[in-house]
């Protein structure tokens, strides 16, 4: 009998892949410049630090970091994780109440797992990270968006969609958001630690990005605010260390972290100890951040060279000015199809992600994300400068 997908569960039926992993694709392709992915720089990555931290620890922790090890984590990360977590964004975090996980795409799974019931209303933004989008339609719950303006979230409207929809959990990228860079406003993130105690509303915090910062102070998080446990806070070592070795962590009231570790119980059982060992060497030698000065200073002057690129775009483009983060976001003038003219780009060898594939009800053909930490200098000047031609700019 042939395999069909008539076997596969109601719930992956309508479950694309991931619009950016099949761009990848496209990415193996010579002399492609890429702003597709979410990637660090490959110069970013350390492999004689990686390296010298895990023979290291295998010294010091023997087969323990080969052997199956404990759901709760690797008990020297869980420490330093924390105290990290309290330095770098105020959350209020302890041993206890942090877990790590494989990467915060982990820790987001395990909180739907944990919360949703099929039909259960989630609010994200608008647009907003697609493997979020991803995870949450795979539990079944229902989309519906949050209005943001140039500060984020917007509170008034966030509360307006919280009495109309009864949602059980809010999900939201508060630093140099994914895909559109923006940072929700300081003024705003008090509010909406509240919104969520005041209405019993599980709210997400997905905060990846906030030590990638270029420009200005950093801002508390919006769990640093958070009385009774109403705020989860996901972050992730991915963008910072490396995404490969898939560390992150979650930091969630008792409750709900006794539920998330069962739920890790049988999604992987722990997180590899030997990667969780390598971050916690990063933290605890003071090696991290030296090393985020180090990619920040990079990072600052390809991002200013995109932002200089957009003078090849059509007149009358408007875009992000992002404080830190991996990503501009676009629009295209009226009638300008971003999706329509991706194909044009890809044979010049440019590749960007049609910012349509990150809104709940797709649309919004007119938008498009660029990534600019995974090309040089050099190279986002010249992608820029194809993408203009590719879009009829005329090199404002
Ligand atoms: C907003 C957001 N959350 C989570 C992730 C996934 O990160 P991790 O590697 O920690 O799973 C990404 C990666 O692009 C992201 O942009």
């Amino acid at each position: 009998m042939e395999f069909t997908d008539s076997i596969i569960a109601r719930r992956m039926k309508d479950i694309n892949g991931s619009a950016i992993r099949e761009i990848f694709h496209l990415l193996a392709k010579p002399g492609m410049i890429s702003f597709a992915g979410g990637n660090p720089a490959d110069t970013a990555l350390e492999t004689d630090v990686a390296a010298r931290l895990a023979v290291k620890a295998l010294e010091k922790y023997g087969t323990s970091l080969i052997q199956y090890g404990a759901t709760e984590g690797f008990a020297p990360l869980k420490e330093s994780a924390a105290q990290y977590f309290r330095d770098t964004a105020g959350v209020p975090a302890t041993p206890d109440t942090l877990l790590p996980v494989q990467g915060s795409s982990q820790a987001f799974d395990l909180i739907l797992k944990a919360l949703i019931d099929p039909g259960d209303v989630v609010l994200v933004e608008s647009p907003t990270f697609l493997g979020a989008l991803q995870a949450i339609r795979t539990y079944g719950a229902r989309i519906e968006s949050i209005p943001t303006d140039e500060g984020g979230v917007i509170v008034d409207a966030l509360e307006e969609q919280i009495k109309r929809y009864h949602p059980k959990m809010i999900y939201v990228i508060p630093t140099f958001q994914n895909p559109t860079g923006v940072t929700l406003a300081a003024d705003r993130r008090r509010p909406l630690a509240q919104l969520a105690a005041k209405y019993g509303v599980l709210l997400c915090e997905d905060d990846p990005y906030r030590d990638l910062r270029y420009e200005g102070e950093p801002l508390p998080s919006i769990a640093s605010y958070d009385a009774e446990g109403w705020v989860a806070y996901m972050g992730s070592f991915s963008k910072i260390i490396a995404p490969g070795l898939r560390v992150g962590a979650v930091i969630a009231n008792k409750t709900l972290m006794r539920k998330l570790v069962i739920g890790k119980q049988s999604a992987d059982v722990h997180s590899p100890m030997l990667n969780q060992a390598i971050v916690d060497g990063y933290i605890r030698e003071d090696i991290l951040m030296p090393h985020i000065r180090r990619i920040l200073d990079d990072y600052r002057r390809q991002m200013n060279a995109m932002l200089d690129g957009f003078k090849y775009f059509p007149e009358g483009t408007v875009h992000t000015l992002p404080q830190g983060g991996l990503f501009v976001w676009a629009k295209l003038p009226r009638g300008m199809d971003a999706l329509e003219l991706f194909p044009a780009a890809v044979e010049k060898n440019v590749a960007y992600v049609p910012g349509t594939h990150f809104y709940p009800d797709l649309g919004h053909t007119d938008t498009l994300r660029l990534n600019f930490s995974k090309s040089t200098v050099e190279e986002i000047g010249r992608g820029m400068k194809i993408l203009g031609e590719v879009l009829g700019g005329n090199g404002r």
